[in-house]
């Protein structure tokens, strides 16, 4: 696990010693040049990730990723050095309130870079909104978060739930897949992605004749995939990610399913997860706004950048922990490091395009982005980018209130 670095400086102190500088400035008469004193203060950033569980090897990914970003900008954002925070949310909900008023109240960080769990992520971005605090979410899609707990000051850097299921919808019912099953972890994050998925796919004339369910992260998954043998739907659509992703691709195909019932997910089955998933992920059909073999220039210097500090091979959740300190930066260097100009900040964040590994994006008017969510099939252990399944996606943003 990511060690907690408790000895970030105490921030009251620090701001109370910034205003008695610029007071003292301003009494000798000099005109302010916004944040000059402050730009030697770092700016203190709160990751609250999953550094222990199934999802362990996401929040890791997101975390060095910014971490990469930040050291190719020399350390500094906005002109101010970074100090980080680290705290493991363990992909537990009932921890989220508590752990994010940690990182708000005691550690007094400047943001919070989290999460990856979509229940997790509803406590966060409440407390969030609560507090006004900066927020920027590098993975968990709840629709909510950019629906109706959107805030002014709370960005995704990664994707809705509805965002990469919903193009898979046509994806199969143009390959002839008019009955399909549906199964997931029973929690936010799954039941949205699947959402989705479903919406597309009923839109395009596809039928979810069944949707099955198991806790997360449950991995038994065999009493599943005999019901799913016993119905012989022309598909089926899972949602799983990381070690129960790798889990599930094993079984499904050691239970001789591959053939008969074609199995199509999110990018987030196989992204990170193939080395271990093997022969049995070979063939599979995903969408995702990420994907193998874009070979941008952009994307391959992100990818060497990423391996070359040898905590393992970027993926997805690189790629959002990379653009999350893409966003923070955005905002920073238009207010030279002042994260008390907010509206300025924000402005600056919601005005940037990113320049991703994905390809650039924009940012929509509830602060989702707005993507290509690509269409990948596994080849010889890659996610191999082979068309887009929806160009410039936008998240329906439903029940956000952001102007
Ligand atoms: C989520 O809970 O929103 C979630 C978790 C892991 C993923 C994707 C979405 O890979």
């Amino acid at each position: 696990m990511t060690p907690t670095n408790r000895n970030g400086r105490n921030s009251i102190n620090r701001r109370a010693a910034l205003r008695g500088a610029a007071g003292l400035a301003a009494a000798a008469g000099f005109t302010p040049v916004r944040f000059a004193i402050g730009q030697t203060v770092s700016v203190k950033v709160g990751f609250l990730l999953p550094y222990s569980g199934t999802y362990a090897a996401l929040g890791h990914n997101i975390t060095e990723a910014f971490k990469l970003r930040v050291d190719e900008r020399g350390g500094k954002l906005g002109g101010r050095p970074v100090d980080y925070v680290a705290v493991d949310d363990e992909s537990d909900p009932g921890k989220a309130a508590d752990n994010t008023n940690k990182l708000v109240t005691r550690d007094k960080v400047d943001v919070i870079v989290g999460t990856v769990h979509s229940g997790v992520q509803l406590g966060v971005s409440k407390v969030a909104r609560d507090t006004n605090s900066l927020l920027i979410i590098p993975n968990a899609g709840v629709n909510a978060a950019t629906g109706p707990l959107c805030g002014s000051g709370i960005f995704r850097s990664s994707f809705s739930n509805w965002q990469p299921g919903y193009p898979m919808g046509t994806v199969m019912t143009e390959r002839g897949h008019k009955r399909a099953v549906t199964l997931t972890w029973k929690y936010a994050g799954g039941e949205e992605i699947l959402g989705g998925f479903k919406e597309g796919y009923e839109k395009a004339g596809g039928k979810v004749v069944e949707e099955l369910y198991l806790p997360f992260p449950n991995t038994e998954f065999q009493a599943l995939l005999t019901k799913i043998a016993d119905i012989k739907p022309d598909a089926v659509f899972v949602f799983f990610a990381g070690g129960g992703a790798v889990k599930f691709v094993k079984d499904y195909h050691a239970a001789g399913l591959r053939k008969s019932i074609p199995l199509y997910s999110t990018g987030f089955l196989t992204d990170g997860t193939l080395k271990a998933q093997g022969q049995a992920a070979e063939g599979l059909f995903t969408t995702l706004h990420y994907g193998d073999g874009l070979n941008t220039p952009k994307d391959n210097a992100f990818r060497s950048a990423f391996e070359a500090r040898g905590k393992g091979e970027a993926d997805v959740y690189a790629v959002q922990g990379y653009d999350a300190a893409q966003m923070l930066a955005a905002g920073l260097d238009a207010v030279k490091g002042d994260v008390g100009a907010r509206g300025e900040l924000v402005k600056g964040i919601e005005q940037a395009t990113i320049d991703s590994p994905r390809g650039p994006f924009t940012i929509g008017k509830n602060h989702n982005p707005v993507q290509n969510i690509y269409l990948r099939e596994v080849k010889n252990g890659k996610n191999i980018v082979v068309g887009v399944a929806a160009k410039a996606l936008m998240d329906p943003g439903r029940g956000c209130k952001l102007a």
